[in-house]
């Protein structure tokens, strides 16, 4: 496996996506079984978990995606949410299960989770690929984790830096000498 010369360390290998997503594909399999689910696929992060992920769901999915964000170009979580791009479907009486690559302040899903749980739906839970839980701001937990990691700016598997690095098949840890220049 080649390193990335901007990432210092894999912190989430390939094989262990493969086992994490499966891991969280049985449990969404027996939670949501024979039931139609919407699935909200927050872009642009999620994007490669949510493929993998749907891929290995055996009930009906319906895919909606929004476009929300609470980060600027740099690092650090502004707690600002902004909607630019809304689901077409509606979601009262429905199942619906929020994809995110990552939960870092919280702020984003927290904002998320009440907006959509607005709008009458059966149930709301959030499937998340990545947790870290040492910078949470805000009163949010996932449903579904895949993996907790530690307070590091990691990039790779659909998550960014500055819009780079999200086709990396791994998560990575950036490397300092990317982002303190
Ligand atoms: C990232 C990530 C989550 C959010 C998590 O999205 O996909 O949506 O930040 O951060 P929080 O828990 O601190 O709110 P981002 O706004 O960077 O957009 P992107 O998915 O298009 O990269």
């Amino acid at each position: 496996m080649t390193i990335n010369d901007s990432v210092k360390k894999i912190l989430v290998s390939e094989e262990e996506i493969e086992t994490i997503v499966c891991s969280l594909a049985d449990k969404l399999n027996f939670r949501y079984k024979d039931k139609e689910v919407v699935l909200i696929l927050v872009l642009k992060g999620s994007v490669i978990f949510c493929a993998d992920l749907m891929r290995k769901l055996t009930f009906p999915v319906i895919l909606e995606t929004m476009k929300v964000s609470s980060y600027g170009s740099g690092t650090v979580s502004t707690g600002e949410l902004s909607i630019d791009l809304d689901i077409k479907t509606d979601i009262s009486g429905k199942h619906v299960l929020i994809i995110e690559d990552i939960i870092d302040s919280g702020n984003t899903l927290y904002k998320l989770k009440k907006m959509l749980g607005a709008r009458n739906p059966e149930s709301i839970a959030i499937c998340t690929f990545l947790d870290k839980p040492e910078r949470r701001e805000a009163d949010i937990t996932a449903d579904y984790t895949g993996t907790v990691i530690p307070d590091e700016f990691v990039v790779g598997y659909g998550l960014d830096y500055d819009e780079k690095f999200r086709e990396l098949p791994y998560v990575g840890v950036l490397g300092e000498w990317v982002y303190e220049k």
